[in-house]
């Protein structure tokens, strides 16, 4: 670590107190005007840092600039930091977190951005990944995730993700089957499950999971045609705004451990948080819509939906997608 990051770590680790240029020269075994520096070339890469005459240099509570250093304070001892990638800007957190598993990443490996130029969602969708929001991918190795069916992965991601938010803000964000995450009828967040299977065992190598949220998102950065819908953890005509490294942190911790828990208590956990049981849906299947009732999930994260004519249906992930009427 060199002297900034190093200034940026004393400084994350006390958020929100002051800490005299003495004190971190001392506890840095530096110069002052080592520190003046660091703390001129942290500002200068958007860094909020407040300085005050006899009380030094303090990050306010409310910053809210992505690091490695603002992650550690939140981060579990047991997850290690030198998995962890934080960048101002990638293409895609996913693309990259593939390209590393590829190159053989362990377990718990995560690439965290703050923006992305080329976001993708379901269906090689584009998802519009402006500044202010939270780009996360985590590389999960299946020999660590002891689930029967691959639908759980996402599933377990969707809870980790709402006990993060729940724990960080005190909301209770609900899930749109299959994976996007809902808070006040707009869409806060969204989920993407990539895998690899190795071809001569069917076995799978690695699963990449891709987390969009927007956090501290303002609706102008949101193409129009997103503006109904989409939503923001932290909207901005409330004054609250969120720290998305301690976001990023409560959501490796639950999905970069490991271990993860019973496929029994994901899924009912997954079930107790969907928005839609008991209500009229839309079914948006190979190019024909047609009204349902959600019923139920079953064991394997199934859709169990009754149509008009009274006929059950079981639906899977991939084939189909959902809007509330
Ligand atoms: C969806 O809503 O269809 C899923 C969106 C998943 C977006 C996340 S953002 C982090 C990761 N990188 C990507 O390019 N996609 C996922």
């Amino acid at each position: 670590m060199n002297t900034k990051e190093q200034v940026l770590q004393m400084l994350e680790a006390q958020r929100g107190s002051y800490l005299s240029g003495e004190q971190i020269a001392q506890g840095l075994s530096v110069s002052r005007n080592a520190v003046w520096k660091a703390i001129r070339d942290l500002r200068a890469a958007g860094h909020r840092i407040e300085a005050a005459t006899n009380r030094g240099y303090c990050i306010p509570v409310d910053a809210d600039t992505l690091s490695l250093q603002g992650i550690l304070p939140y981060l579990s001892p047991s997850l290690s930091p030198e998995r962890i990638q934080v960048y101002r800007t990638l293409g895609s957190t996913n693309q990259t977190a593939k390209e590393l598993a590829l190159a053989g990443a362990p377990h718990g490996t995560a690439v965290i951005a703050s923006a992305q130029t080329g976001g993708r969602g379901r269906y090689a969708r584009e998802f519009v990944s402006p500044e202010g929001g939270l780009y996360l991918s985590v590389i999960l190795h299946p020999d660590r995730l002891h689930f029967q069916h691959i639908t759980a992965v996402t599933a377990f991601a969707a809870n980790a993700v709402c006990e993060a938010i729940e724990t960080v803000s005190g909301r209770s964000p609900q899930i749109k089957w299959v994976n996007d995450l809902f808070l006040d009828g707009r869409k806060i967040c969204g989920i993407l499950t990539e895998a690899v299977t190795d071809i001569e065992s069917g076995s799978l190598s690695w699963i990449v999971l891709g987390i969009g949220i927007n956090v501290n998102t303002r609706t102008s950065d949101f193409p129009p045609a997103l503006r109904k819908t989409a939503g923001s953890l932290y909207p901005e005509n409330q004054p609250e705004r969120g720290n998305r490294c301690r976001l990023a942190a409560e959501i490796l911790n639950r999905t970069a451990a490991q271990q993860t828990p019973p496929e029994s208590e994901v899924m009912a956990a997954y079930r107790s948080r969907l928005m839609m049981l008991g209500q009229q849906i839309t079914v948006h299947a190979q190019g024909s819509d047609y009204p349902a009732t959600a019923l139920d999930l079953d064991d394997a994260g199934h859709l169990i939906v009754r149509t008009a004519d009274g006929s059950t249906q079981t639906l899977s992930s991939g084939e189909i997608s959902i809007a509330l009427p």
